[in-house]
């Protein structure tokens, strides 16, 4: 099919090529020129396994390619992706300018038996209105389909190409519905089909869901804490009980972060408000994720004393492994708190480097691990990148001038650190705080 899809952010451009990987003619339209020059060249915006070689093979065997004018390409497409921003106004609830306005520009150019599909994470209700803004302008045969994504950053494109399911919202009133089930067809998964209302909420309570887990364990690891029970050995014996899962996601750390939990959780908490319906646990799921990094600043301020004058290495700056970005990532607040108390930070992250101090200036940047470990006083671990498990401890040992490190993913093995001379800090592990 001939696809178009708006917005090349990430979720736009893993959508967009992946499809055209399936066998698809996919056009990627984005405003932002230096954007779109540079995907022509081949040159992602974006840290994600694979992207690189799949961009380059699908630009070189011609089934993608970038404009900055989607009314120069809306005759030619059957199916219309939406996939701008929604990010959050100031009290939490989904800004859909980008959307509506995306919407209008489709109405104005389109014809018959198109296919608009909405994969930008959108308020439940929202589709409905997409439809009737095109309709104002467009009395033609037209289908508005929802279609949320679910894909993690990290690991988009292996989740694009083995997802859990598909989830597609709609009313099939000219066949738009089945039209985007065959697309999904060749990645052989569960596909769910529904009404615009339940694909919309599918999105938001997977996302809230899955933050739950998160606070609900991080909460568990500073009971441990207080009572010597071991959070590690507490969330396997949680995961061997079928209903809660192998794969439930249940790591303790320093809370969530990124582009899509704290932005979703908050807005479903909106939502449900303007519904009359009081969300009361996912107030305290935002809550629990505020206090998770709290109680790491506090461990590091009662195990170090002052802060003015010390020097503190951190490792990982990014929200999570495998990508580059900074959204809502916790070790923010951390740094943040720690320059409060007149700290020296040295920083080093394998994906996020001088552009960490348009976010945070005042931290010096090291080009390794070992090289942001001369001089400290200790060692914060705030990101599971795994080349911080193969580090030699010799070598870090001796560049500190104080061995402390706070885990706060609890990624490293206490006792080769005990054996090197390190004291660890962790969260909720038995023996360690
Ligand atoms: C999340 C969802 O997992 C995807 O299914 C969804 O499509 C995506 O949001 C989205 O809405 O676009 P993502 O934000 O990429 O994906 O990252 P996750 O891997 O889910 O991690 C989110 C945060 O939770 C990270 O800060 C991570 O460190 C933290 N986390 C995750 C924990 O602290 N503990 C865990 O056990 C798991």
């Amino acid at each position: 099919m001939n696809l178009g899809v708006i917005g090349t952010g990430y979720v736009g451009l893993i959508q967009g090529l992946c499809l055209a990987e399936l066998g698809n003619y996919v056009v990627c339209v984005d405003n932002d020129e230096a954007k779109i020059k540079s995907l022509e060249l081949g040159v992602p915006p974006i840290h994600e396994p694979m992207l690189d070689e799949l961009l380059k093979k699908n630009i070189s065997c011609g089934r993608i390619k970038f404009s900055t004018d989607v009314r120069k390409h809306i005759k030619d497409l059957d199916v219309i992706f939406i996939a701008v921003g929604t990010p959050s106004d100031h009290d939490g609830r989904a800004d859909l300018t980008y959307v509506f306005n995306a919407a209008t520009e489709i109405s104005l150019h389109m014809h018959n038996d198109q296919v608009v599909v909405v994969k930008s994470t959108v308020p439940i209700g929202t589709c409905k209105l997409i439809e009737k803004r095109i309709k104002q302008k467009f009395q033609g045969n037209f289908e508005v389909v929802s279609n949320p994504e679910f894909l993690r950053e990290g690991s988009a494109i292996y989740d694009f190409m083995n997802p859990d399911r598909v989830v597609i919202g709609g009313t099939n009133e000219f066949r738009g519905v089945e039209k985007i089930a065959n697309l999904y067809k060749p990645l052989q998964t569960t596909i769910l089909l529904t009404n615009y209302e339940t694909s919309e909420t599918i999105k938001y309570a997977s996302n809230s869901y899955l933050a739950t887990q998160i606070s609900f364990i991080n909460t568990i690891s500073r009971l441990c804490e207080k009572t010597g029970a071991d959070i590690t050995k507490v969330a396997e014996g949680m995961k061997l009980d079928k209903r809660i899962g192998a794969k439930a996601q249940l790591r303790a750390g320093i809370g969530y972060g990124g582009s899509c939990f704290p932005k979703d959780v908050k807005a479903l908490v909106n939502i449900a408000n303007d519904n009359g319906v009081r969300f009361g646990i996912l107030e305290e799921v935002v809550k629990a994720n505020i206090i998770q990094r709290e109680f790491f600043v506090d461990k590091i301020k009662r195990n170090l004393g002052e802060l003015d004058g010390l020097t503190i290495a951190v490792w990982g700056l990014s929200f999570k492994p495998g990508t580059d970005d900074m959204r809502d990532a916790p070790s923010i607040y951390i740094i943040k708190s720690l320059l409060n108390e007149k700290a020296t930070i040295i920083t080093y992250d394998p994906a996020v480097s001088a552009e960490i101090l348009k976010i945070i200036p005042h931290v010096q940047i090291a080009e390794s691990p070992l090289e942001a470990c001369k001089g400290a006083d200790a060692l914060l671990v705030l990101t599971e990148w795994d080349e911080f498990s193969k580090v030699k401890w010799a070598d870090i040992a001796k560049k500190m001038r104080n061995k402390i490190i706070f885990d706060g993913r609890n990624m490293l093995d206490s006792k080769v650190l005990e054996k090197r001379g390190f004291k660890y800090h962790s969260l909720g592990r038995t023996g360690i705080q």
